[in-house]
């Protein structure tokens, strides 16, 4: 593996990649809005051979692998350990046939040129040191005319998600400082004219981004998406440094923004905002 995109490498394979692969099942019903709107994106079709860009625990390989058929195939792809184990097992729970799940960089990983004709991603295509590079990379690997389907997050104050739980507890923690907007992390692919430069720059061609605004439920009580949020974000390494008193009031803080947040079924559900981003390989 190249020392390129190390720092991202351990961070997916530290506890956050962990928690991840334990939360898949949630994941999957949290992101289904952005996993439906890649697939109908990407025009995803029988035949189809589609690369799973970061493909995490494998939400986004199993929604696309039965469209795609026996004449087609999936290849998933991602650096995380714990994840792509996950998915594997999700696989052969399913007998997948036309599924290869590979732990490995998406930017450096040899697969043959124009293997594919169509490269999807759900939230995994905002972590390469060089995207330049990377995206230079992931096109040759498309056929003539290969097309691209993203989901990226839109800016952190249109994901309520992420904003609200923080901005309410974090004068109780030590919070780490966040990446710069164009340091590799969930907000780097959030300014348009630098998603279009990327791919352009990358030989891509009729680049789009399409917002989509969502709802993302976070448990069916305040306590299951007290739970949630405490494993899994950017709250749950602060959280769990926490003690005593601060402790106490940063939980009583999320607990309010869950509240607030709380519909008439009792359902916690914050507002994502994402873009979802096409392009043709040539
Ligand atoms: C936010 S998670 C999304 C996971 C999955 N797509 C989902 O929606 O559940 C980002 C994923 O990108 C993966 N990733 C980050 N950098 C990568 C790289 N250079 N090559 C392959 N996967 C990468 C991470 O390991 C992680 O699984």
């Amino acid at each position: 593996m190249s020392e390129k995109n190390a720092d991202q490498i351990a961070f997916w394979n530290s506890s956050h990649g962990i928690a991840w692969a334990r939360n898949t099942d949630i994941i999957d019903v949290m992101f289904s809005d952005i996993t439906e709107a890649i697939a109908s994106a990407a025009a995803i079709n029988v035949g189809d051979h589609v690369l799973d860009l970061g493909c995490g625990s494998g939400g986004t390989m199993l929604a696309v692998a039965n469209r795609v058929g026996a004449a087609g195939s999936v290849t998933a792809i991602d650096v995380s350990n714990s994840m792509i184990d996950r998915a594997e097992e999700r696989c052969r729970a399913k007998n997948l046939k036309n599924v290869t799940c590979i732990r490995g960089d998406a930017a450096s990983y040899p697969f043959s040129d124009a293997s594919f004709n169509k490269l999807i991603s759900r939230l995994g295509a905002m972590f390469f040191d060089d995207p330049a590079v990377a995206f230079t990379r992931l096109r040759q690997t498309l056929k003539p005319s290969g097309r691209v389907a993203l989901g990226v997050w839109r800016e952190p104050r249109e994901n309520h998600w992420a904003m609200e739980p923080v901005a309410a507890a974090k004068k109780y923690l030590n919070m780490p400082p966040r990446p710069g907007p164009e340091e590799p992390g969930p907000f780097s692919f959030a300014k348009p004219d630098r998603v279009r430069n990327i791919l352009a720059g990358a030989g891509w061609r009729d680049i789009e981004l399409s917002p989509l605004n969502f709802v993302i439920p976070h448990g069916r009580s305040i306590t299951e998406a007290l739970i949630f949020v405490m494993r899994m974000g950017p709250l749950a390494g602060p959280l769990s440094e926490a003690s005593g008193e601060n402790r106490v009031k940063a939980i009583d803080a999320i607990k309010q923004v869950l509240k607030n947040n709380t519909g008439d079924d009792g359902i916690v559900r914050m507002a994502g905002a994402c873009w979802i981003v096409t392009a043709r390989a040539d």
